[in-house]
């Protein structure tokens, strides 16, 4: 395989950006109907996905390994899209969508390379995509042995804590596993588009998921308004890997930061270690007012509930502090300030994990004060829990914080 060519042209597809993926997707609609209908009405969140993707997998073609394993991942996922073919069936994704997917690739790379798409090219180009497709169809195959495509599952309760935020709860038809941090594909069958959402609670003997949204998009205004009890979703295979390798260096202490319904995950995680002997963390949530820490009652249970661990107590005696904190109030007699603010004023953190999840402005933004501050990047994970979640190729550069997100609107 002729990497450096690859590399080449790739680059000049890069530099193209939006049109050639809208090539692409409009020659594939053009070429097979068919998959027109597994793609989104909206087509403004897809169209960099499946482009990004190449270009990860192109940056890393040489890392065999790695690949296999993005491939095999990615190939899995896939299993859970469908569509109609012009008699109106369903079809579930196979083997001659790839081969569609292909020719529409190859075709985008010519109209875009233009008298630099020699035939060589073509072949190689034609022999990476080939190779790509089998990995991930090998990885949908072995998928297929264990797991179904999607779980239904059925809302079994519905919560408005606020006009705009909602707790519901879900219970799938078969168990679905996953680690708490992680964040699962979901769709409303009505809408046919599919966010991740991250579960509040570690995996429970009755399998039922909490989830936390907060309407900011189509889909989560629709589940906040619209979502009812003996409703059904959709879920797909967990992704991420970044929260949930919170327990990497178990003898650490924790620091655990939240904003808004970045708060799910990190709950997930401290009800998991309470199943455990415990570790000392500190988990400060963080809102404008006291209106905005909709889980407070929870979360102030849960601690109450945690034991003072072996050796490991810490404050008042129980393994997990719970710190709410808010940026302005009448009233309120807890800490005052931005949730990193008020971390930071608890302590130095020079040994401990930080987890930081909210929306993409706040994590970022406690990043840089955390870094600020002197905590050395490689102590943070963060996911930004309403992001496509895709693990990278390889680890994170050296220094630069293991955030593996993109950023979407649910
Ligand atoms: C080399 C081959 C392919 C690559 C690298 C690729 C990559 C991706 C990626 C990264 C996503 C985003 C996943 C997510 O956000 O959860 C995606 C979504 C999707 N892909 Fe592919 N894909 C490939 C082949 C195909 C094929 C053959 C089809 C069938 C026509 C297909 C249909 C879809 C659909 C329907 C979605 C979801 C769109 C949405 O609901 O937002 N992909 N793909």
């Amino acid at each position: 395989m002729d990497i450096a060519a690859l590399r080449q042209s790739w680059s000049e597809v890069a530099v193209a950006g939006p049109e050639a993926a809208r090539y692409f997707y409009a020659t594939l609609f053009v070429m097979a109907p068919e998959t027109r209908s597994m793609f989104p009405i909206d087509m403004h969140h897809q169209e960099d996905k499946l482009f990004a993707a190449l270009g990860h997998i192109i940056a890393h073609v040489d890392d065999v390994s790695a690949l296999a394993q993005f491939t095999h991942r990615l190939g899995a996922d896939h299993r859970r899209f469908s569509g109609w073919n012009q008699h109106g069936q369903l079809v579930q994704l196979a083997e001659c969508h790839y081969i569609w997917v292909g020719q529409a690739l190859l075709a985008t790379l010519e109209h875009i390379l233009g008298p630099r798409w020699t035939p060589a090219l073509r072949a190689e180009w034609a022999a990476a995509y080939e190779a790509v497709a089998k990995l991930m169809l090998a990885g949908a195959e072995e998928s297929a042995q264990v797991s179904p495509p999607y779980w239904e599952a059925e809302v079994t309760s519905v919560q408005r804590r606020r006009a705009d935020i909602c707790v519901f709860t879900v219970r799938p038809d078969y168990w679905c596993s996953y680690l708490p941090g992680q964040s699962l594909p979901t769709q409303v069958p009505v809408l046919r588009t599919w966010r991740y959402l991250s579960p509040a609670n570690a995996p429970r003997s009755t399998g039922t998921l909490e989830f936390h949204v907060r309407a900011a998009g189509r889909f989560s205004t629709h589940l906040v308004r619209r979502l009812a009890v003996g409703d059904t979703l959709l879920l797909g295979h967990p992704v991420g890997t970044a929260l949930s390798s919170y327990d990497r260096a178990p003898h650490r202490p924790l620091l655990l930061i939240a904003g808004g319904t970045g708060v799910a995950p990190l709950r997930a995680i401290v009800e998991q270690l309470r199943q455990g002997p415990g570790r000392p963390t500190t988990l400060v949530v963080g809102g404008r007012t006291p209106g905005d820490l909709y889980d407070h009652d929870t979360l102030t249970q849960l601690a109450a509930s945690t034991g003072s661990g072996t050796r490991w107590a810490a404050g008042d005696g129980r393994w997990l502090r719970y710190v709410p904190t808010v940026e302005t109030g009448w009233g309120w007699d807890g800490e005052v300030g931005t949730a990193v603010d008020t971390a930071l004023r608890l302590g130095f953190w020079a040994d401990a994990d930080i987890l930081v999840c909210g929306s993409p402005a706040m994590t970022q933004a406690t990043i840089t004060t955390l870094t600020a501050a002197g905590v050395q990047a490689e102590q943070i994970l963060t996911d930004s829990y309403d992001h496509t979640l895709y693990p990278p190729l390889s680890a994170a550069p050296a220094g630069a914080p293991h955030d593996i997100s993109r950023t979407g609107v649910l």
